[in-house]
């Protein structure tokens, strides 16, 4: 390990006032390669298989943790779909409670978007069948049984899917899976003394969303990527449960975004700093020709109801995953694409009807005093499974005002992707110009939303902030589109 990487990891333990120190085989000098998602690659075959079934991961050294994941121990297989065709899919449920697969980021009917609606019993097979016309794009999929959404995320029941058309070559984008196309799950995560993996929600966490202390990329601490001596892209998903990140890299060389939830810009983007809210991807281009090993940081955001809206830094900074070139590995890509062939969103919705969501959560006496006394909603009105929200029309479009209570808060839309109009007022930092499906509140944002896919009453769409515990809290709401 460098230096500067374990002077960064000393100063990330210690800018964390009231959080336990990293675990230490997170910074041990021995540091493991990083490995991906098995992919599993439906994009000739037209069909897979999911189970969701418990297992024993080992995060740390011996030490052995219950978990649970899609095909495996702990997350599930990288999917890759191909857009413009129709894919079967079987997902069966081993576990002895329900879960569901929900296509974060696809734009499938509702009935086949696996939300709380379709809930797989214990022993129990789910048969949707996807059929895409979405551009290529970064989407991830997960458990969403309601309440239980941020445990079974927390132990495991989540992956990554990559939606193609099988052009990137003739984009000048790197393609490898694992070589130079990485994909990369953002997870923090709490261990107990024994290192195995905890998640005991206290008063505070049940109100601001979990956050751990120590850091894992794709179910692995500790590990380090290696990458070619060439154009590098990596696909970033928030995994976490609250955590937000705001990314950088160690030497300050930049990040060229390509790609936001829904799929392509125009063309890169040059940012040295990119911000990840929980549910949200960037697809990023980094440089390494120059040959040097650079380590991807976060600032650590503080986000809870006691630091208000406007969130900001600790003032720390942590080590999320170390990049160490490998000359041994095949350069594919050399040099940056100037343009790429994604639409930026321009939804002409001047006229379009408004409607205004408040995540609101309730701070009283009761909520300090116990778990069940949270209150969290959205216009007032918690969650009810059994209510439709508001309907809205097939291939209509609305603008809505979402606005936040107390603190930050990432809100998700199922079944549609969206342009991001305004952020309090101001045209939309960089990460937010492309088509999104999750968008971080903090404040006010104004976004303009196409329904292109129907969701009936007994399968209607989700909205809901992305904090897990939020969102299981009741921060949640549904709708039909007809
Ligand atoms: Cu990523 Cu409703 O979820
Ligand atoms: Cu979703
Ligand atoms: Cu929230």
């Amino acid at each position: 390990m460098s230096l500067v990487n374990r002077r960064e990891a000393i100063g990330y333990a210690a800018g964390f006032a009231a959080a336990a120190m990293l675990p230490a085989a997170a910074f041990s000098d021995a540091r493991q390669k990083l490995e991906y998602p098995p992919l599993l690659d439906a994009s000739k075959s037209g069909l897979f298989q999911l189970q969701a079934q418990s297992g024993t991961t080992r995060f740390h050294g011996n030490a052995a943790s219950e978990t649970i994941g899609y095909n495996q121990g702990y997350l599930g297989p990288t999917i890759r779909l191909q857009t413009g065709a129709e894919t079967r899919v079987e997902v069966r449920n081993t576990l002895n409670e329900p879960v569901s697969a929900h296509w974060h980021g696809l734009l499938v009917a509702g009935e086949f978007d696996g939300g709380p609606h379709q809930a797989i019993a214990p022993g129990n097979t789910w048969a949707p069948v996807l059929s895409l016309d979405q551009p290529p794009a970064t989407a991830w999929y997960h458990s969403h049984v309601h309440g239980a959404t941020a445990r079974q995320v927390m132990f495991g029941l989540a992956g990554v899917l990559h939606v193609t058309d099988g052009e990137d070559d003739n984009r000048g984008l790197p393609s490898a899976y694992g070589v130079d196309d990485l994909t990369l799950v953002l997870q923090d995560r709490q261990f107990n003394r024994r290192d195995g993996l905890t998640y005991d929600v206290g008063m505070h966490q049940s109100m601001n969303g979990f956050r751990g202390d120590a850091m894992l990329v794709n179910g692995q601490a500790g590990a380090s990527a290696a990458v070619p001596k060439g154009i590098v892209r990596c696909r970033v998903v928030n995994g976490s449960n609250a955590r937000i990140y705001r990314l950088s890299l160690s030497d300050a060389r930049p990040f060229h975004l390509v790609a936001t939830d829904g799929g392509f810009l125009d063309r890169p983007v040059a940012l040295n700093r990119v911000m990840l809210a929980p549910g949200e991807r960037v697809e990023v281009l980094i440089d390494f020709t120059d040959g040097q090993d650079s380590v991807l940081m976060s600032d650590d955001i503080a986000n809870s109801a006691m630091s208000g809206m406007m969130g900001g830094g600790s003032g720390g900074r942590f080590a999320v995953l170390p990049f160490t070139v490998d000359t041994t590995l095949p350069v594919r890509i050399g040099a940056l694409p100037d343009t790429l062939d994604g639409q930026l969103p321009d939804l002409a919705s001047r006229d379009a009807p408004v409607r205004r969501l408040s995540l609101d959560m309730s701070m009283g006496m009761g909520m300090m005093m116990s778990r069940s006394g949270n209150q969290f909603s959205i216009n007032g009105a918690p969650f009810d499974q059994n209510t439709v929200n508001f309907a809205t029309s097939l291939n209509g479009t609305e603008r809505w005002i979402v606005s936040g209570d107390m603190m930050m808060h990432p809100f998700h839309i199922h079944g549609v992707r969206f342009q991001v109009l305004s952020e309090n007022g101001r045209q939309p930092r960089a990460e937010n110009r492309g088509w999104k499906d999750t968008v971080l509140v903090a404040g006010e944002v104004e976004l303009a939303i196409t329904f292109d896919k129907p969701a009936s009453n007994s399968a209607p769409y989700m909205y809901h902030c992305h904090i897990l515990e939020h969102e299981d809290g009741g921060m949640m709401g549904q709708f039909s589109v007809a």
